[in-house]
């Protein structure tokens, strides 16, 4: 066994398999259209599953995610950060953040148990920017849309093999939703 395929298997702290193949209800699944179709049921699944009390999503746009973590966790408080205004379509309870996520990872303070991220332009250069910053200082886990079809998911790999503190797997079947967690003693 590889030691990547060791660690998934022994240091995860939710059943991959369960979040693989959980199937949300109604209301969610028509969030999990479009290019979330694949990707945001086990978004979803992983968010009930990790039970975060603390979510920050990078890259809001249509808020389709943001609806799907939030009603995955309703007992969070959950962030959502854009560059461009999303104010109109941010749900109830959310608190929408307009900026640059860069700069608004200057201003946070505390730590997060999810952080959400799916922001163009997917880049490799970009993902490794919220890796070292973000998912590095803040994050317990992290999770990942694009991972398949973007950069993104080299990128994730390459931060991972320095970072032997972290593990990942892919969850998503479509344009991916990869799943990263720090391991706790
Ligand atoms: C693919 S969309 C997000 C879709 C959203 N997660 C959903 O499910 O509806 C990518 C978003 O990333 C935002 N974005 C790009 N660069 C950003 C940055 N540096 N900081 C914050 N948001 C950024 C874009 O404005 C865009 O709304």
């Amino acid at each position: 066994m590889s030691r990547a395929a060791y660690l998934v298997s022994n240091t995860a702290p939710i059943d991959l398999a369960a979040v693989r193949t959980a199937m949300p209800p109604p209301e969610v699944l028509a969030w999990c259209d479009g290019d979330g179709a694949g990707d945001y049921q086990p978004l979803w699944a992983l968010t009930c599953a990790l039970a975060p009390r603390t979510i920050v999503e990078l890259g809001t746009r249509d808020a389709r995610s943001t609806r799907v973590v939030a009603h995955a966790a309703p007992q969070a408080a959950l962030t959502t950060i854009d560059i461009a205004d999303c104010s109109a379509v941010v749900p109830a309870g959310a608190t929408f953040v307009h900026a640059d996520a860069a700069s608004a990872f200057g201003a946070w303070r505390d730590p997060i148990d999810l952080l959400f991220v799916d922001t163009d332009p997917h880049s490799a250069l970009q993902t490794t920017g919220w890796l070292n910053t973000w998912v590095a200082r803040f994050a317990r886990a992290a999770a990942w849309h694009d991972s398949l079809t973007t950069p993104v998911g080299a990128a994730l790999v390459t931060w991972l093999a320095h970072h032997p503190e972290w593990s990942g797997a892919e969850l998503g079947t479509n344009h991916g939703m990869y799943l990263m967690w720090r391991h706790t003693p």
